[in-house]
């Protein structure tokens, strides 16, 4: 893929918290800022108009009309949304397409990348990818250095997940849940979460299945396998949101087939590109937030298991979970 013979690039779900981070990143790309960028919005917000770093544009509405004239496309929206527009956009024209829902993550033909880890599965013949779960891969992001070392056998990951992983509307609710309490008003208004979220925990994030098992649980499982090209690795995911505006925070247990030493543990993490050691202290949400890389601390052996050690790690769910990826994806892409 050629980017000078690139003209027009499409995000769709440009009004979003995804969208608003990836336009952003791109406009950092300096060969980017010459390209003729039009952004999309579901009907209640096309027509407004959106001012980032100098750009000035109004929001469109996606429509047949646009699909011939965008020719890479990012997508950035609920997943059905994706689902509807994706294929026809493959089918009209020779455009490429990375998508940040979870509508064709699990699709065989589609790779599913996190590029500090399996960028090699991306080729020319390629026309749609997409960027993974956020939770999988700032979980990914710290097990893959352990993994190459030691190769693991199984792991978990107990997270804690913010607002903004429910988009613009999540966080608002946080926001205004949090106001009325301080004003003394017991209600809450519950929109996007299980139960109110200011000044509590939910062990659930979005709807469980027959197995009691939630949907972020099974992304973060099924995904997972996906990327480490193992079927059979034995993994358990526990999510919990909690009232946090931004940045997700995991405990991760992992056992591993080889004999595992922490300080040749550490030298895989300190080394690891798109992760930041802490080796003393521990990162932490409010640190991480807009920050690039992943942190990862309190790094020890876990007695419970052969092998095993556990650690912290925080990562911007925006960023690296969600928008960061889809930009590496598209420079690693057409770089090829
Ligand atoms: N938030 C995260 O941490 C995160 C991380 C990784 C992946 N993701 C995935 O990224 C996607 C976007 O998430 P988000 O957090 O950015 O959500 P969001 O803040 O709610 O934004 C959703 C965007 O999609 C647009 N949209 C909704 N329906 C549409 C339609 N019919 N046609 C065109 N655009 C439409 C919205 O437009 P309006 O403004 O007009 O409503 C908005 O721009 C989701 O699939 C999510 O699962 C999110």
């Amino acid at each position: 893929m050629v980017l000078h013979k690139m003209n027009t690039i499409g995000i769709v779900g440009a009004t979003g918290l995804v969208g608003q981070t990836l336009f952003e990143e791109l406009l950092k790309m300096p060969a980017c800022r010459s390209k003729n960028f039009v952004l999309f919005s579901s009907d209640k917000t096309a027509g407004h108009l959106c001012t980032l770093k100098g750009f000035r544009s109004k929001v469109e509405n996606l429509t047949d009309n646009w699909l011939k004239r965008v020719d890479f496309w990012f997508f950035a929206t609920p997943q059905h949304v994706a689902a509807h527009w994706i294929p026809s956009i493959l089918n009209t024209r020779c455009a490429n397409c990375i998508d940040g829902s979870s509508a064709f993550r699990l699709h065989k033909d589609i790779p599913l990348i996190i590029p500090e880890i399996n960028i090699r599965q991306l080729t020319r013949a390629n026309r749609l990818v997409a960027s993974p779960n956020c939770t999988t891969t700032i979980a990914l992001m710290a097990l893959w250095p352990l993994h190459k070392v030691f190769h693991l056998k199984r792991f978990w990951v107990h997270s804690y997940q913010s607002a903004s992983g429910m988009g613009n509307d999540g966080m608002r609710e946080l926001e205004e849940q949090v106001k009325s309490w301080s004003e003394g008003k017991s209600h809450a208004n519950v929109r996007n979460f299980h139960k109110p979220l200011a000044f509590n925990a939910i062990p659930q994030i979005g709807n469980l299945d027959a197995d009691g098992v939630s949907e972020e649980e099974c992304k973060l499982v099924l995904e997972s396998k996906k990327i480490l090209g193992d079927a059979n690795l034995k993994i358990f995911a526990n999510c919990v949101r909690i009232p946090v505006l931004r940045c997700h925070s995991m405990e991760i247990n992992a056992e591993f087939d080889k004999r595992l030493n922490l300080d040749e543990a550490k030298m895989a993490l300190k080394s690891a590109e798109g992760l930041c050691w802490y080796e003393e202290g521990y990162p932490t949400a409010l640190e991480h937030s807009k920050q690039s890389a992943c942190g990862v601390g309190r790094l020890r052996y876990d007695n419970a298991l052969d092998n095993g050690i556990a650690m912290w790690v925080v990562g911007d769910q925006l960023l690296k979970g969600a928008a960061l990826n889809m930009v590496q994806i598209f420079q690693h892409w057409i770089n090829l």
